[in-house]
């Protein structure tokens, strides 16, 4: 294996078996290119076809169909190629680039392919051994973020130590996949991306008690013109009464009001602001929550489906800060919490 450069957009896929002997002399020429004549030419293990039956054969094609390089690797749930490695780790050898398609990426696109791959399929970690000549190889592992790890070199064969082989490791970041189809588990994955809270208000002016719920989907859009996107769910009860009138004051509520922002997601709840010290939004009199973080006096611009909600487009017609600004609080994994700027 030697060094390459400037990428050569690949596919890498599965080899077929009517390419198995085109990838023999491929790795033939690759390995005498970089370390002269192979004296193991006639181990069967050699034989593309031979480790097809229990490992993945890979294969690297150009563009134009050709193919530029080869790897073969563990199968999930099969054996591992050496004796060595553990049941999470997934191991590879006769890392191969035909000598024409040096030095343009070919070998480190087959590289992360498989270490992709491999997160997705569940393995902890890839694993390789190489030869101590072979330093293109070092140097590309190294490039690549595998660790070298002395503690495990040696080629085993029968629980002997046969060659003096090094060994490299890429700890995989292994995905725990939440389902899709479970909500609650969705919900947890989405949840743990850190928001502020929003109280959203509006009084539609016939005297009735102003309609109020908490949101956290509160992005700033556009900042010339002024924008604000929001999606609220298409199961409120207050956001109707709020879309009626047009228009809404949105407070971003400050560290301390989570009960406050609690007690605004009830769902249905009458007279959710009775009590709570608002001022009126200079231009439409919306509820303004004292002690928040900042105000936003919008008019509603467009709605969207957006799925289970909607999303609302709405232009900012007023806006400032309040006394809690620099002490918003933060809504994450189901909880709130306060700002901690870094020291
Ligand atoms: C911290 C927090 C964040 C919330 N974020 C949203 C949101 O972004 N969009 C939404 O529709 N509802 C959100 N909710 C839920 C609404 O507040 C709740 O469904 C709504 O208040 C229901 O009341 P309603 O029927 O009176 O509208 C959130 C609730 C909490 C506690």
């Amino acid at each position: 294996m030697s060094g390459e450069s400037g990428p050569t957009p690949v596919a890498v896929r599965p080899a077929r078996p009517d390419e198995f002997a085109a990838i023999d002399a491929l790795l033939g020429a690759a390995y005498a290119h970089d370390y002269g004549p192979d004296d193991s030419a006639g181990d069967p293990f050699r034989a593309a076809a031979v480790r097809a039956g229990a490992y993945d054969v890979w294969v690297a094609e150009g563009r134009d169909g050709s193919l530029l390089g080869s790897v073969t690797t563990r199968r999930p749930g099969g054996p591992p190629l050496h004796e060595d490695v553990a049941p999470d780790e997934l191991d590879l050898r006769l890392l191969g680039v035909a000598p024409a398609a040096r030095r343009r990426g070919v070998g480190a696109a087959l590289m992360r392919d498989i270490a992709a791959r491999a997160a997705g399929t569940g393995f902890h970690a890839v694993v390789l051994k190489t030869g101590p000549e072979m330093r293109g190889a070092h140097r590309l592992y190294d490039a690549l973020g595998y660790e070298r790890r002395p503690e495990r070199d040696g080629l085993w064969i029968a629980g002997e130590q046969r060659l003096d082989l090094f060994t490299y490791a890429l700890p995989l970041a292994s995905l725990a996949e939440a389902p899709l189809t479970d909500a609650a588990a969705a919900r947890g994955v989405l949840g743990s991306f850190p928001t502020g809270v929003v109280a959203l208000a509006a009084a539609d002016g016939d005297g009735a008690p102003p309609a109020a719920l908490t949101i956290q989907s509160f992005v700033s859009l556009s900042v010339s013109p002024p924008r604000v996107l929001l999606t609220v769910g298409t199961g409120s009860t207050s956001w109707p009464r709020i879309a009626a009138t047009g228009s809404f004051a949105a407070t971003v509520l400050g560290e301390g009001q989570g009960p406050l922002a609690r007690r605004l997601a009830r769902p249905g709840a009458p007279n959710k602001l009775g009590g709570i010290p608002t001022v009126r939004s200079p231009r439409r009199g919306h509820p303004v929550i004292a002690g928040g973080s900042s105000w936003f006096e919008c008019a509603i611009r467009e709605e969207f489906d957006g799925g289970d909600h909607r999303i609302v487009v709405a232009d900012v017609e007023a806006s400032g800060l309040l006394g809690g600004a620099d002490r918003p609080l933060l809504f994450a994994r189901s909880r709130f919490g306060g700002f901690a700027p870094a020291s």
